[in-house]
């Protein structure tokens, strides 16, 4: 290797490891497939790079279109450019200068069922289509029902009870709510979850103390969409009374004290009788061996 190609060679492994601001490709992350309810809302998770120094937001201009009709533009800054049945109802969530290209569409619509690509433009020096990283929308109309599971087996009368509420969704940015048909004097914590890919958990967790009163008592939890609810899951509950846990108890041990007893009565008796027998038996053994001896 000559000195100028030891030296270029040089000047580009420092650049890499000096300049990480510094890429030299065209990339999208963009989702591909996600499952958005009608009239809720669905956030597209999308990130996306380009080469050269990194760039303010003013300094780019994020465009969203359908992949078969890039004419029919979905999102842009510009109201006037978006197709008029997307007006007013996309909104990039995403930060363009942390190259974050991330789309919400609200007011979904069953026609939503497309595929969608973004595109992104750098005013007077450049601009880029990633045509091979789109998100394939599918609606859906029917709202899932909360999922409810509690966490130890029968709720005991007295003793604290958790009850897990759950429901996934891909609206972020209206989380559901979730209430509880017991009102809010109990213990109630709310969890938001990110599960990849577009879909998130919202969660209630409720604990609260069973009383006899609760015995058979239906628990339910209601959610309400982004644009879309209420709607009720519900559990019955199968309270364990103390005094029912004590038969529990007393049941089995007085059934396992009877046999015992019982048991115990048989073997005596048993025994009476077969001493008695036994008795009998060697006696006339005996008998006989005297009568032996007589004939011998
Ligand atoms: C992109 O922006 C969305 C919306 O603000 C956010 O939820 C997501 O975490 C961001 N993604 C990354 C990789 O920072």
């Amino acid at each position: 290797m000559n000195g100028p190609a030891r030296l270029w060679l040089f000047c580009l492994s420092l650049q890499a490891l000096c300049s990480p601001g510094i890429s030299d490709e065209w990339e999208a992350d963009v989702v591909h497939k996600l499952k958005a309810m009608t009239e809720s809302c669905v956030v597209i998770p999308c990130t996306f790079n380009y080469p050269g120094m990194k760039k303010s937001s003013g300094q780019l201009r994020g465009i969203w279109s359908k992949k078969n009709d890039v004419k029919k533009i979905i999102y842009d800054e510009d109201q006037s450019k978006v197709d008029n049945a997307y007006k007013g109802r996309t909104k990039l969530v995403g930060d363009l200068a942390e190259k974050n290209c991330s789309l919400e569409i609200d007011d979904v619509k069953s026609h939503d069922n497309d595929e969608f690509c973004f595109r992104i433009e750098i005013p007077e020096t450049d601009q880029y289509s990633f045509k091979d990283n789109c998100v394939m929308i599918s609606t859906f109309e029917d709202p899932k029902i909360p999922k409810l599971n509690q966490h130890h087996q029968d709720p005991v009368e007295g003793s604290p009870f958790t009850v897990t509420c759950s429901v996934i969704h891909t609206c972020p940015s209206h989380v559901p709510s979730l209430t509880w048909s017991r009102g809010t004097q109990d213990k109630i914590i709310a969890e938001h979850k990110d599960m990849g890919h577009g879909n998130w958990e919202t969660q209630s967790i409720l604990t609260f103390i069973p009383t006899v009163g609760d015995d058979h008592a239906e628990l339910t939890c209601t959610v309400t969409y982004r644009g879309r609810g209420p709607l009720k899951g519900a559990i019955k509950l199968n309270v364990k009374t103390k005094l029912g846990m004590l038969y529990t108890i007393i049941i089995p041990v007085a059934a396992v004290l009877g046999t015992a007893v019982v048991f115990g009565l048989l073997c005596m008796l048993m025994r009476k009788k077969y001493k008695n027998r036994i008795e009998a038996l060697q006696r006339s053994a005996s008998n006989g061996q005297v009568q032996q001896n007589d004939w011998g």
